[in-house]
């Protein structure tokens, strides 16, 4: 192998996926802990950062640069390359998180032991399972009370609809935790609560026949302990890699990752289970990421918040081959050659400039305003197209009015740019034109961001209605349909989108299933693929 493959097959890209407060954070810490990228957990955001997204948004007298910090965290470990990309959650939970899903080849969920699958989990987790990538489970919090642990898989499998695998098993939880088995070694890692934040730990490895382990549990733990595994055995999926590599199979893990338990152990399995940058379709097939040329598509676009420089940072996800600084590309949507300038990558809160970049890892590149989500650049000589990002379903919806119609220009222009970057979707009367704009968010804050950008970036200055809507569906079959002789429920809106696509606004979902049923051809998508 060249160097450059080495290089790709040894680079692992993966989301983490959570509700806010199992532990994302944490575990991010520890990770990169391992890793040797920092030195003391806790590092990698200040916590107060963290909890100040909202702010962070509007603090205009920082007067900072473009917001990068934490896209994406690179660090080595074992030989491997590791990218974790950031999925913004808390009150900047938004498009981007989904859309960074679409860089990812594999996903940590984490979730918290006394709580099981949350709401945040469940929406993300529907993003990963369409793109059938392989889903791994992190259980944590067991130095906490925790649920009942055969119940805990229950509700994954229900909820999500994926069968688990536990890899090891815990031993009690909160007060009696006493660590985790191993079911394919059949070893006890045993647990003890002094090491928060350090690396070494004092885990230790017993064979669960070992006379020893009886001085870790009691002799009821351990009775329940092979009681359980022997049912599990009997009960659970077999281990299966290759339903794994297709998200078909989750394989499950149990930790505290503040105490620092479980986590090496953890990386090291996933490590070896999850996969090297996978190859990705485009409109003239399947594109090999070990392939020479270098190729990438934009995921996200980030505005940058000072008023004084417009431009923006593209994000890019390498698909194939390698990147080299000051390298042409061709930038396929614009059918333009160019250089990509200033590409930089990002660690914790510093940001520098990359020299070369593989596939499997992530870039962020000045953009003058000419790429848009999904865009690809690739080698000059090649021409192909990467699969769109698909439109994802907003969740909250407000009437915009201007106050001052005769910035009427502005406002549509200001609106249509930040909708192009991706940060809203507007939607018009299913007959009108731009005189009433309703637009659409993932997250709430989007909102507040659209306000404040209109009017400090375009002078213009808005009022935003709420409106009650929750479920949106795009017309899968529009050509079939007469959308206006559609007969839906009374709490339904019929409006398009800027691309002229009919969509259906419902308060209710139950009233999704009413108009189905009411208008016999019709079908309707959650996600828009154009
Ligand atoms: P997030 O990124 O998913 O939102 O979660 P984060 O890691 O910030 O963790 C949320 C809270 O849960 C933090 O407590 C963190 O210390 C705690 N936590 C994370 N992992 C574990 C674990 O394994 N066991 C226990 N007992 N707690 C855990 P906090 O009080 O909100 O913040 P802090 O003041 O401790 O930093």
């Amino acid at each position: 192998m060249t160097d450059y493959t080495n290089e790709i097959q040894k680079r692992r890209t993966f989301a983490i996926i959570s509700h806010p407060d199992a532990g994302k954070t944490t575990l991010t810490e520890k990770f990169l802990l391992y890793g040797g990228a920092i030195n003391l957990a806790g590092s990698v955001k200040g916590k107060a950062t963290a909890r100040h997204a909202v702010s962070d948004w509007m603090e205009i007298e920082k007067e900072r640069g473009i917001s990068v910090t934490s896209s994406v965290l690179q660090f080595n470990y074992d030989g491997y390359c590791i990218n974790i990309l950031d999925t913004p959650g808390h009150q900047d939970f938004s498009e981007d998180t989904y859309r960074t899903l679409m860089a990812a080849d594999s996903a940590v969920m984490v979730i918290d032991a006394s709580k099981g699958v949350e709401a945040q989990t469940r929406k993300l987790f529907k993003v990963c399972a369409m793109r059938h990538i392989p889903i791994f489970t992190f259980i944590n919090k067991m130095d906490r009370d925790a649920n009942d642990t055969f119940e805990l898989l229950d509700d994954i499998e229900k909820e999500l609809g994926i069968p688990t695998c536990p890899v090891n098993w815990p031993i009690g939880s909160g007060k009696k935790f006493r660590g985790v088995y191993d079911r394919d070694t059949r070893k006890v890692l045993t647990f003890s609560d002094t090491m928060k934040g350090t690396k070494e730990g004092h885990i230790e490895e017993l064979d669960v026949d070992d006379a020893k382990i009886d001085e870790v549990m009691d002799p009821d733990q351990k009775e329940q302990l092979m009681d359980e595994i022997e049912l599990l055995d009997g009960a659970s999926a077999e281990f299966d890699m290759e339903a794994v590599s297709c998200g078909k199979l989750s394989p499950v893990f149990f930790g505290s990752a503040l105490t620092n338990f479980g986590v090496e152990t953890f990386l090291q399995h996933f490590l070896t289970m999850t996969t090297s940058p996978l190859p990705r379709t485009a409109d003239c097939g399947v594109i090999d990421p070990m392939t020479e040329d270098f190729s990438a598509f934009v995921f996200k676009i980030q505005a940058n918040m000072n008023k004084a420089h417009r431009d923006r940072i593209a994000f890019m996800r390498i698909c194939s081959g390698k990147f080299d600084a000051g390298m042409e590309v061709y930038h396929v949507q614009g059918d333009k050659k160019m250089r990509l300038s200033q590409p930089q990558q990002m660690m914790a809160q510093d940001r520098h400039i990359v020299e070369e970049a593989y596939a499997g890892d992530i870039i962020g590149v000045f953009d003058p305003g000419i790429f848009s989500i999904g865009d690809t650049v690739c080698t000059p000589g090649n021409k192909f197209a990467y699969e769109g990002i698909p439109t994802f379903a907003p969740e909250h919806f407000a009437r915009v009015r201007l106050l001052d119609s005769m910035k009427r220009k502005q406002f549509v222009k200001g609106v249509n740019q930040i909708a192009q970057e991706g940060a809203i979707q507007i939607f018009q009367e299913y007959m009108g034109g731009m005189e009433e704009i309703i637009v659409g968010v993932v997250g709430v804050l989007q909102f507040d961001v659209l306000k404040y950008r209109l009017e400090n970036e375009y002078n213009v200055d808005i009022r935003l209605e709420n409106l009650p809507y929750e479920h949106i569906r795009w017309i899968a079959n529009k050509e079939e349909i007469d959308v206006e002789k559609l007969t839906g429920t009374s709490d339904m809106k019929k409006v398009k989108d800027m691309k002229g696509n009919p969509l259906l606004l419902f308060v209710n979902s139950w009233s999704v299933g009413m108009t189905l049923d009411r208008n016999e051809n019709l079908q309707l998508e959650e996600f828009s693929k154009n």
